[in-house]
């Protein structure tokens, strides 16, 4: 039997920060006049994913139609507490119809909040959600909803079931208030039902594990799936598996020795994924390495912004696919003027790297059709300092792809092994410190006189016997504004003996940068205001600040187009 599954993302996690933010309604700031856009809005993004108003935050396929579920506030920009399931459809995850909200609070179990949850397809092709409320004593509990009509092709309408909450007491050494998040069901060749749930238990971060026969009753397994010490609560966990050798997706019921298993979760302020093994028999998983201990060693997703992701698999195309949401940069001041806050990450093809050791991400194939006007370069060498403008696309909506050939070991400086923290190297070896084998790049958002820009790059160095590629996103210099975030972000790229190139694709849509390095071995997001956008056009450049020439040698811009459905 094939099922097939979806998840939901979240949003809620300022609450959890302590944040106390004031939420206004904004529904009035938003109107556009006759096409124009006003200022506050120049940093809307035209091709990523985001409600018509408000917060925004994860998927399922259901007969021909892709479904996003997310946290929704109706109130206003900021954190509300009370968050809804918003509702948006699509038939290629490019272009999308917003629908009526699919779960709003209504009931004892789920009063204060409809909370993150995830999708399950039951046999049968029926689809149902498990999903946290905050119930009437404001705590958190795990509920069962399904659609009203399956024959209704966007599945509008959802029924809570009668007999909510499913899981109503956290297991001992877990508060109400830190019990949430339940992932995609899988089965067993047993036919028992597997769901996890986040936690913190004492100062553990837990994946909780429950099983049922029917997936409306369900027990506590005496051990979680995973744990950590000291990481905070485990929020959106997910696990699913990876084909070996393939990139081929895998629904998460299907068992077999041809697979590996990641388990990802959410601890602020990162999502931190561990690839291992999983035998449904003796209900254990064994990371092949140390994970999810919020270290400097663990494996992210992404390196920039990203957090509380979700996966699914598509049966049709037979792919896994990540989505992510992308919070703000600027202040929540701004977000009220601008009346929207948070986005959704393109959606990503995952899949196990060739070593096993990591996943793959690739922005979906479907993204191309949103590709316009198209320039290419190829065989150039830029010299130290040099400085080229990539002419002829519109720059705040560009999807560009660059490679360069790696220099020769001999060649790069040596990686000095207190240099471990990529993030803190990015921020002291900015792209205005010269080296030997880079900085390297492109420069993204940029103003004419180059006082604005976001430089996304890379700098080779050698360790032992082996090159080290440091991949950066500097928002240093990203915008002249106070008060906004430009934390630098870097991640070390996994190389390989046989890597002769390395590339980098930046899809940039208005004030998102999203990074892929070497094929999605590494991607780093950033948000970005920059003053003069707000009357002038950017433009793209690729530059080099290392003493060591350096050969591009494929160069491949395309405007974007606009979404539709996107306001
Ligand atoms: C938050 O949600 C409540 C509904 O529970 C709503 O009445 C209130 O206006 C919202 N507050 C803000 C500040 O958005
Ligand atoms: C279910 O949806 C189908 C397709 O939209 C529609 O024709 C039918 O009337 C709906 N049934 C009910 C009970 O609403
Ligand atoms: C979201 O962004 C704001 C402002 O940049 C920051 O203060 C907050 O910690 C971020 N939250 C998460 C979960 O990353
Ligand atoms: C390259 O380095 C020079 C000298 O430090 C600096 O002026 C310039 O801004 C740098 N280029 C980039 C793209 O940062």
């Amino acid at each position: 039997m094939k099922t097939y599954a979806f998840s939901v993302m979240f949003i809620y996690l300022y609450c959890f920060l302590g944040n106390g933010m004031e939420v206004h309604d904004t529904s009035h700031t938003v109107s556009l006049n006759h096409g124009q856009v006003p200022n506050n809005q120049r940093g809307r993004p035209s091709f990523h994913l985001r409600p018509p108003k408000n917060w925004l935050n994860g998927p399922m396929y259901y007969k021909g139609v892709y479904h996003l579920f997310y946290q929704y506030n109706p109130y206003g920009s900021t954190f509300n507490k009370t968050l809804v399931w918003g509702h948006s459809v699509s038939h290629d995850m490019v272009n999308w119809i917003h629908l009526q909200n699919a779960l709003v609070p209504t009931n004892p179990f789920d009063k204060y909040s409809c909370w993150s949850g995830s999708a399950t397809i039951l046999p049968g092709n029926k689809p149902v959600v498990l999903y946290t409320g905050l119930d009437i004593k404001n705590q958190q509990v795990q509920n069962l909803a399904k659609p009203k009509n399956l024959s209704d092709p966007f599945l509008k309408e959802w029924v809570k079931y009668s007999g909510n909450p499913i899981i109503m007491t956290p297991p001992r050494g877990v508060k109400p208030d830190d019990f949430r998040d339940p992932t995609t069901a899988w089965k067993g060749d047993d036919g028992i039902w597997r769901v996890l749930v986040g936690g913190l238990r004492n100062n553990l971060g837990v994946a909780i594990l429950y099983r049922s026969k029917d997936f409306v009753h369900w027990s506590l397994h005496d051990d979680p799936l995973y744990f950590w010490k000291n990481t905070g609560i485990w929020e959106c966990p997910d696990f699913y598996p990876v084909s070996i050798n393939s990139r081929d997706g895998v629904e998460n019921s299907e068992n077999g020795k041809t697979l590996k298993y990641v388990l990802k979760a959410s601890f602020l302020p990162h999502d931190y994924y561990t690839i291992g093994s999983y035998d449904a028999d003796k209900e254990k998983f064994v990371p092949d390495n140390k994970g999810l201990t919020g270290s400097r060693s663990d494996l992210r997703y992404d390196y920039g912004k990203f957090y509380a992701s979700k996966t699914f698999f598509d049966s049709v195309k037979n792919r896994r696919i990540l989505w992510g949401w992308i919070n703000e940069s600027d202040s929540s001041t701004d977000d009220i003027k601008k009346g929207w806050a948070g986005i959704q990450s393109i959606p990503r093809q995952v899949y196990l790297s060739t070593t096993g050791t990591q996943v793959l991400q690739w922005p979906i194939k479907e993204t191309e059709n949103l590709r316009q006007k198209h320039v290419t370069y190829s065989s150039k060498k830029l010299n130290r300092e040099s400085l080229f403008e990539v002419s002829g696309i519109t720059a705040a909506q560009v999807d560009i792809e660059v490679s360069f050939k790696l220099p020769k070991l001999e060649e790069a400086e040596i990686l000095d092994p207190k240099w471990n923290d990529p993030q803190l190297l990015c921020s002291t070896k900015t792209a205005r410190v010269s080296g030997q084998a880079g900085p390297f790049g492109l420069l993204v958002m940029a103003s004419e006189d180059l006082t604005e820009k976001t430089a996304v790059f890379f700098r080779i160095f050698k360790k032992n016997k082996k090159l080290v590629v440091l991949m950066c996103s500097d928002q240093s210099r990203s915008s002249v504004r106070q008060g906004i975030d430009k934390t630098t972000y870097g991640a070390f790229i996994r190389m390989e003996q046989k890597d002769k190139m390395i590339s980098l694709r930046s899809l940039v849509d208005h004030s998102v940068i999203e990074s892929f390095g070497a094929q999605g071995r590494a991607c780093i997001t950033a948000r970005v205001y920059p003053q003069f956008f707000v009357k002038k056009e950017p433009h793209v450049y690729v530059f080099n600040n290392g003493s060591l020439d350096v050969v591009m040698t494929t160069l491949d811009a395309w405007s974007m187009k606009k979404s539709e459905g996107l306001t």
